[in-house]
């Protein structure tokens, strides 16, 4: 494995995973396939610009013409798919997007990897696939799936694709299930973000419902370091629960980052629910911990530092949401 294709890495995990894998492993070449949605932002990447081992293309996974021309100047012996649409509520609104990348484009990228006879093919997927879960019990990776939203159902879909290229021609696929992420240079449409800088900024906090959901929640670089593991000791045709461990309702976070901001609890807005919104999720990891992997963060600690890096990188945000965002923001949340 030298010769990585990762694509949608000019997101939100997709940049911290090749910072991680680019520092962690010194003859890894990686070039970057991302079509720069909206989510798409070079800035996140800044940090590896001058990396000779890292390059940059921009393209539709969903586009098989895109896909070849990434891969021809310097091969791939591994994919590591990233690319999607990933928020919940933009699925709501408009999902044809996600059936087309979240479903479309890994059978797109799957194709590649069977003629290129690839090492490994690791799809990133999420908890939201087994949808709502119980307490206390948690989603373990032999469930049913159970999506609730079009994404999940997209994401879904496209394990279940990767699946079936696994039994059917052998492509060494291997699928992660995340938990909610958060840290630097999450696109502030998601909540941690999203509350941060609105809070940064005196702005209402729009909690959905009664704010009593549950999300298990990961910081962005121990989701780096699990996809690494899986990637590197799992096991072909095989998927791996990421989850954080660290279960917490929405309204308990939220009130935290009022806290860490210093700002007052009357930002808090109770608006609209969310429609099919799952209450909880849930992960069991023990097969990803068998593998050597566990945690490195706690939660408090790597919210303040998350608090932090928002507080000190007002730039990068502001920069968001004064273009596209603005638009989003306002169809959104105006008169929930
Ligand atoms: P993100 O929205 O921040 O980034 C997605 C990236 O994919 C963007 O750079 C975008 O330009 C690119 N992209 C979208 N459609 C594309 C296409 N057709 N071709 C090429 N590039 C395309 O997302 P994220 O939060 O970094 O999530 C990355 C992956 O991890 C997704 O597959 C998501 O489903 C999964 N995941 C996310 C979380 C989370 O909490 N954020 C948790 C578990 C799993
Ligand atoms: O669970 C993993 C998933 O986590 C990933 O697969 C998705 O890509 C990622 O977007 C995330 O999905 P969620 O829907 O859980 O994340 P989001 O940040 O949108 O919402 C987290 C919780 O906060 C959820 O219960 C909805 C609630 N929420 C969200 C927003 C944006 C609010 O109460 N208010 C908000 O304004």
């Amino acid at each position: 494995m030298k010769k990585l294709l990762v694509t949608g890495a000019a997101g939100f995990i997709g940049s911290n995973f090749v910072a991680w894998m680019l520092d962690k492993y010194p003859d890894y070449h990686i070039t970057v396939l991302d079509k720069m949605t909206y989510a798409g932002n070079l800035d996140n990447l800044k940090r590896v610009d001058n990396n000779p081992r890292y390059r940059f293309v921009k393209g539709d996974i969903a586009d098989p013409v895109a896909v070849d021309n990434a891969i021809a100047a310097q091969g791939c012996d591994t994919i590591i798919n990233f690319a999607a649409e990933s928020h919940v509520d933009r699925s709501i609104t408009e999902p044809d997007a996600f059936i087309k990348t979240d479903v479309y484009g890994v059978y797109v990228l799957l194709e590649a990897a069977r003629s290129l006879g690839v090492e490994r093919f690791l799809q990133v997927s999420t908890d939201e696939v087994y949808g709502d879960i119980v307490a206390p019990n948690s989603s373990h990776e032999t469930d049913m799936l159970s999506p609730s939203s079009p994404y999940s159902a997209s994401k879904a879909g496209g394990e279940l694709v990767a699946r079936a290229y696994f039994a059917t021609y052998n492509v060494p696929v291997i699928i992660t299930r995340g938990s909610n992420n958060y840290g630097p240079y999450q696109y502030p449409e998601k909540l941690i973000p999203l509350f941060i800088t609105n809070a940064l900024e005196d702005k209402q906090l729009p909690v959905y419902g009664d704010g009593k959901q549950i999300r298990d929640w990961i910081y962005v670089m121990d989701h780096c370091e699990g996809i690494d593991v899986a990637l590197h000791r799992g096991t072909p045709g095989e998927i791996y629960n990421v989850g954080g461990g660290n279960e917490r309702y929405n309204i308990d976070i939220t009130q935290l980052i009022l806290q860490l901001t210093g700002k007052p609890q009357s930002l808090i807005k109770y608006v609209t629910d969310r429609p099919g919104h799952d209450r909880r999720y849930s992960l069991d990891t023990t097969k990803l911990r068998g593998l050597g992997w566990q945690p490195r963060y706690t939660f408090e600690q790597a919210m303040e530092e998350t608090v932090r890096w928002y507080s000190d990188n007002r730039d990068w945000w502001q920069r968001i949401k004064s273009g596209e965002y603005a638009e989003f923001y306002n169809k959104q949340y105006t008169n929930r």
